[in-house]
């Protein structure tokens, strides 16, 4: 079965002295986690946390990359260099980014490639506006995201990424997807998946729940089926949430 995985995307939050308490407070709190854990963290802590993290189940990962190898791309980083500083995943097409940053379901896709291609983990993003949502076009604007996002990947690449659904009315608002809604959507997602690269690969990609998730929600959302994880904003920057949302089982 699908192992779960909690990523905290802590967006542009903490200085990288922060980064280090944050993390050395949240190793002794996840050491006997039952589901990987991930801090997705601004490009300037990566050297901090991944010394703090050194030893411990706490995976590094970025929040954004470059597609290009190299060259004149001012204030961007690569994916060889995200790997040399100790990265292994990375948040593709936030809604964020997508929203301020001009990201396009096609930029998403070459970063999905570049990122796959130099061995990282993308955590790829996909989700409705609320506007979508209420005009009834869910399903197929997140088959359609999914669908170019992982364009030009095999099945065998496609099963080893991350998919996180996060419906962009939930980001930072304190609405939630009600465990049901958040379950049928990320099933529209897998089936994408199978539509394209087959059942055994949609059976095995993790796809996770981002959007206002945190102590008290965790519970009730891991447990549906379709949920394999969780993208933790807010909640993530609190070693003791984050910790409780790691822990959804309990
Ligand atoms: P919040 O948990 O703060 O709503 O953020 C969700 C998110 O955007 C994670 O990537």
């Amino acid at each position: 079965m699908r192992k779960p995985i909690i990523a905290g995307n802590w967006k542009m939050n903490k200085t990288p002295c922060e980064a280090k308490e944050l993390v050395e407070s949240l190793k002794p709190l996840v050491c006997d986690a039952q589901c990987d854990v991930v801090v997705c963290v601004p490009a300037v802590n990566f050297a901090a946390v991944a010394e703090a993290a050194q030893g411990s189940n706490i995976r590094l990962g970025a929040q954004n990359m470059h597609w290009k190898e190299s060259g004149a791309y001012t204030g961007e980083l690569s994916a060889a260099m995200l790997r040399a500083s100790g990265v292994e995943y990375v948040i593709l097409g936030h809604s964020e980014r997508r929203q301020y940053f001009a990201e396009t379901d096609e930029t998403v896709n070459l970063k999905t490639l570049a990122a796959v291609a130099a061995g990282l983990t993308p955590i790829v993003c996909v989700g409705e506006t609320r506007a979508q949502r209420e005009a009834g076009y869910t399903d197929a604007l997140v088959a359609y995201q999914t669908r170019i996002a992982l364009t030009g990947l095999t099945g065998e690449q496609v099963e080893k990424i991350v998919i996180a659904y996060e419906p962009v009315w939930a980001i930072g608002t304190g609405l939630t997807a009600t465990d049901e809604q958040a379950n049928e959507t990320i099933g529209v997602i897998r089936r994408a998946v199978a539509d394209a690269f087959g059942e055994t690969v949609a059976a095995n990609i993790r796809i996770q729940y981002g959007g206002s998730m945190n102590p008290k929600n965790a519970h009730g959302l891991m447990m549906q089926p379709e949920i394999d994880g969780g993208l933790i904003g807010g909640a993530s920057l609190k070693a003791a949430d984050f910790a409780q949302v790691v822990h959804f089982e309990r």
